[in-house]
């Protein structure tokens, strides 16, 4: 058999002989060049007419025994019978193939991805100063983890988290959020998105209906669209989740997912009244309300409003926090705060589901709230953005007119700033990716039948100058040259009926 095709030119330089020609030889019986059956030649006699070491030879020879694409016996040493050569079955077209994609719920559940990086640029919503990051302190509870870590730190982590920033995590909930929490009822995720995917597989079954804020955060759709269940949108006003009768007859929630301290993206505040309502029908409903508290960090004036977590005893709430905003996202850690009824099962069950890691950053972290770092952090941001937003609200003024009509400014990162029906949100925000800002279109967070018309302007990672120039390069992207005679004055902000529910 004439095999000298297995070491022809061209060779690839940095790969020795041996897993060339290992590498050739099963690329030839997947492909069915070698047909099943077929006898080799003896290891000597192949390395004679490759002119190469017979040890050479004999290492293809035996990987390939090993992984079964070989077969030797007394006889010598044949080609396996492969219970469905590979290429073959994509070559037929195979109807009964697995299809290289993914699966239709996924391709439902995702959104699609910016042309760009936006997250950096001017204006991208939710990114913080990474500017004013306590470094120093940081690093020095980095160093102290590793320095102390055991063999906890380096292994999976205990079932709930780290059982130091559990406590630390209960008592800083305590003081600063008015929760009245204890360590077993925190459970440490990988950030808010895995605490979302967490309660869509732990708390809802294949099938059941989420409710989902509209307009809302598109990552929590994406969560509760890969688990499986049915989104149903509802609509948001000026006191938060606005669910009318038709919702919860038409469309029962297993689940509701709420960011009631600063409702994402609109930046309205869940009222009181509405925080007990819904409690109320959630009990009656048996839906679980996950309380997204987002934002509640940064507070312009006055403390949050409490948390519908405890506001009610027994009341069905999961409660979500995230150190993404506060400290860094690529940290990725956040948690949940449970009811005592399920905390100890769904702590195991979160273990069991992801396998939780993360341990020096965990303790690192636990350090750093006991140490104070964490709360003197937070002051300071909050300080340090509610400036920013003053100096952005002024420039927008300056920029855009008095009357501009600017709203959510109560905590947070953003402000929305509404458009006349004339300028599609859309359209600017067009423009200003071509100029560099990274702005969202109010309309690309919200479903239809609702309508929202206005700009997300994130403010937590511009400096002064940045800010300036940010604010005259948006002036540039909603006076477009299509606009440029006929921009309506924006003092009446957004027309009553886009802005209705809002209002
Ligand atoms: C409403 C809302 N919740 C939570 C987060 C943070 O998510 P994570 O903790 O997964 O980074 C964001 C990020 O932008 C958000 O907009």
């Amino acid at each position: 058999m004439e095999l000298n095709w297995l070491l022809a030119p061209p060779l690839p330089e940095t790969m020795p002989r041996q897993r060339v020609l290992y590498h050739r030889l099963r690329e030839a019986v997947l492909s069915g060049r070698l047909a099943p059956g077929t006898l080799l030649p003896a290891s000597r006699s192949l390395a004679a007419s490759l002119r190469i070491a017979r040890n050479t030879v004999l290492f293809a020879y035996e990987q390939l025994v090993a992984e079964g694409c070989l077969l030797a016996d007394r006889q010598g040493t044949r080609v396996a019978l492969l219970a469905t050569p590979p290429v073959a079955s994509s070559r037929s077209g195979d109807s009964s193939a697995v299809p290289l994609q993914l699966s239709s719920r996924a391709a439902a559940a995702l959104q699609p991805e910016p042309a760009r990086e936006t997250a950096v640029l001017p204006f991208a919503p939710g990114t913080p100063d990474y500017g004013v990051f306590p470094f120093r302190s940081w690093r020095a509870c980095l160093e102290r983890a590793w320095r102390d870590a055991g063999w906890r730190q380096l292994g999976y982590a205990a079932h709930g988290g780290d059982p130091a920033l559990r406590q630390a995590l209960a008592g800083h909930l305590t003081t600063v959020r008015g929760l009245a929490v204890d360590a077993g009822q925190i459970v440490i995720t990988s950030g808010t998105q895995a605490a979302l995917d967490l309660c869509a597989r732990l708390l809802g079954d294949h099938g059941d209906t989420v409710w989902a804020e509209n307009p809302g955060y598109l990552a929590a759709r994406v969560a509760f669209g890969l688990a499986g269940l049915r989104v149903h949108d509802v609509p948001v006003d000026s006191e938060g989740l606005a669910p009318g009768e038709g919702d919860w007859r038409g469309h029962p929630p297993r689940l509701i997912m709420i960011t009631p301290s600063h409702q994402y993206p609109t930046g309205r505040v869940m009222s009181l009244p509405r925080r007990l309502a819904l409690i109320e029908r959630a009990r009656q409903s048996g839906a679980w309300i996950i309380e997204d508290d987002y934002d509640s960090e940064f507070r312009r004036a006055g403390p949050a409003p409490p948390a519908l977590f405890g506001l009610q005893p027994d009341a069905p709430v999961v409660y979500v926090g995230t150190f993404s905003k506060t400290l860094y996202p690529g940290l990725r850690l956040g948690y949940l705060v449970l009811p005592h009824a399920i905390a100890a099962d769904f702590a195991r069950a979160t273990s069991q589901a992801t396998r939780a890691g993360q341990g020096i950053e965990q303790r690192a972290l636990a350090d750093f709230i006991q140490r104070g770092y964490y709360t003197a952090h937070l002051r300071r941001m909050r300080t340090h953005y509610a400036t920013r937003q003053t100096a952005l609200r002024a420039a927008l003024k300056a920029a855009f007119g008095a009357t501009v009509e600017l709203s959510g400014g109560e905590a947070g990162l953003h402000l929305v700033m509404w458009l006349p029906q004339a300028i599609r949100d859309t359209d600017v925000v067009a423009r200003a990716e071509a100029l560099g800002l990274g702005v969202r279109a109010l309309g690309s967070y919200t479903r239809a039948p609702m309508t929202c018309n206005g700009l997300v302007l994130g403010y937590g990672n511009m400096d002064d100058r940045m800010l300036a120039e940010g604010v005259r390069r948006l002036v540039l992207a909603v006076r477009s040259q299509n606009f440029a005679d006929e921009i309506p004055p924006m003092k009446n902000g957004p027309p009553a009926a886009a802005n209705e529910p809002l209002e």
